[in-house]
């Protein structure tokens, strides 16, 4: 599926639905069926009382990591640096939380509200090295539609 597609269905995705995690659940289903190197796709968002990223919606896996600290791991380094990261290779990764043996890569974007970190797409694969700017491209878009809704 090209990319406008998959941004056509996010579109659809939002104006369908009522409650942001349903639209966060969608948009995680869809983009774990049709990108091919996604295996593990969720949502992080922060809580600013706290200052942890907290699991929300996800396709995959149950994780442990359902709360990590600001700074902790790929997800919080995106948090605190607000741009997005690509670990090609986790294993050559320092500051990595492992959340299974088959994470090869991940991919973290931040979704932003007036230039404010609200919270995160992180996807994992099983692949290795798979991720290029159309990964890029594909999520910076769909978090700059879904920043409205927080
Ligand atoms: N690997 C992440 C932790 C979250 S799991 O991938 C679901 C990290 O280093 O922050």
């Amino acid at each position: 599926m090209v990319l406008e597609d998959i941004l056509g269905r996010v579109d659809a995705i939002i104006t369908s639905n009522t409650h942001i995690n349903e639209v966060l659940l969608d948009v995680c289903k869809l983009l774990a069926e049709k990108v091919e190197h996604y295996d593990w796709v969720g949502f992080y968002v922060l809580n600013t009382a706290t200052n942890k990223l907290e699991l929300g919606p996800f396709v995959g896996k149950p994780t442990e990591h359902t709360a990590i600290p600001v700074g902790k791991g790929v997800c919080g380094q995106v948090a605190q640096n607000k741009q997005t990261m690509i670990v090609q290779d986790v294993s050559k990764m320092d500051n990595y939380i492992a959340c299974s043996i088959e994470v090869q890569s991940e991919i973290v974007v931040p979704v932003l509200k007036n230039n404010a970190f609200v919270a995160e797409i992180d996807i994992d694969s099983h692949a290795p090295a798979p991720f290029s700017s159309f990964d890029v491209t594909l999520l910076e878009a769909i978090c700059a539609k879904l920043s409205n809704l927080f």
